[in-house]
């Protein structure tokens, strides 16, 4: 597995999606390195967003672009997951509190070679990844209790981001931790600290006007 250390994941959530197009092309353009895109159900989530008819019209516009699938949905099935996969997802994230048999479902991800992850909810223990490494690609360590875009970061689960990484390093696996949640350029370089090498991005990219100056504030910060 080999990526480069710190990438900005822009969450579309939060762009004007009357005019995504011109949003994700420009955020692209500024260097953007993910397009985080968040599917919620109504039902894991109390908020609805993007099937995968959606993922496969954006796939079509920006082919090269990676396209990080995080499911907020409950159950989650090996279909969705397919949907997702055939729309052109390269990284797919799900819960574990949605999912019965989790190491099943990550190797079925894995299996279609994409990047299999687990999301863990500000109150989820990061233990049962102990058993899941050979079967883990990332792990997204949610910053703020999912559902919607704009909420300030829990302080209290920056700690977590180093307990994944130390936990994983114990057994020497390479595990890239993403974060997800109230992520600026005024706490960008604390989250790094704390071993953080993916940052999802949604209201202080897409919400900001001037989204060059939001790219390049946040990577003067984490320079
Ligand atoms: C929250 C989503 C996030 C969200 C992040 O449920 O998973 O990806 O869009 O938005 P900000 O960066 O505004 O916290
Ligand atoms: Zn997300």
């Amino acid at each position: 597995m080999t990526y480069k250390t710190f990438k900005i994941a822009g969450s579309i959530l939060s762009a004007d999606l009357l005019n995504l197009e011109r949003d994700v092309a420009e955020a692209l353009s500024l260097g953007m390195d993910v397009v985080h895109f968040d599917v919620m159900d109504y039902h894991f989530v109390p908020n609805m967003t993007f099937g995968p008819g959606f993922l496969a019209a954006m796939k079509k516009r920006f082919p090269d672009a990676v396209f990080d699938v995080h499911l907020m949905v409950d159950p989650v099935s090996e279909a969705i997951v397919d949907d997702y996969a055939k729309a052109g997802a390269d990284w797919i994230s799900f819960h574990p509190e949605a999912c019965i048999h989790t190491e099943r479902m990550l190797s079925h991800i894995q299996e279609m070679g994409i990047k299999a992850g687990l999301a863990l909810n500000p109150s989820t223990p990061p233990q049962m990844l102990r058993y899941l490494w050979d079967k883990l690609d990332f792990v997204l360590v949610m910053t703020v209790n999912p559902g919607f875009g704009g909420q300030k970061t829990i302080q209290a689960t920056l700690k977590k981001v180093t307990d994944v990484k130390n936990m994983a390093k114990e057994e020497n696996r390479e595990i890239l931790v993403e974060v997800d949640g109230g992520v600026k350029s005024s706490n960008i370089s604390e989250i790094a600290s704390y071993g953080a090498e993916v940052f999802v991005v949604g209201s202080a990219l897409f919400g900001s006007s001037d989204k060059k100056q939001a790219m390049d504030d946040l990577k003067k910060a984490l320079a």
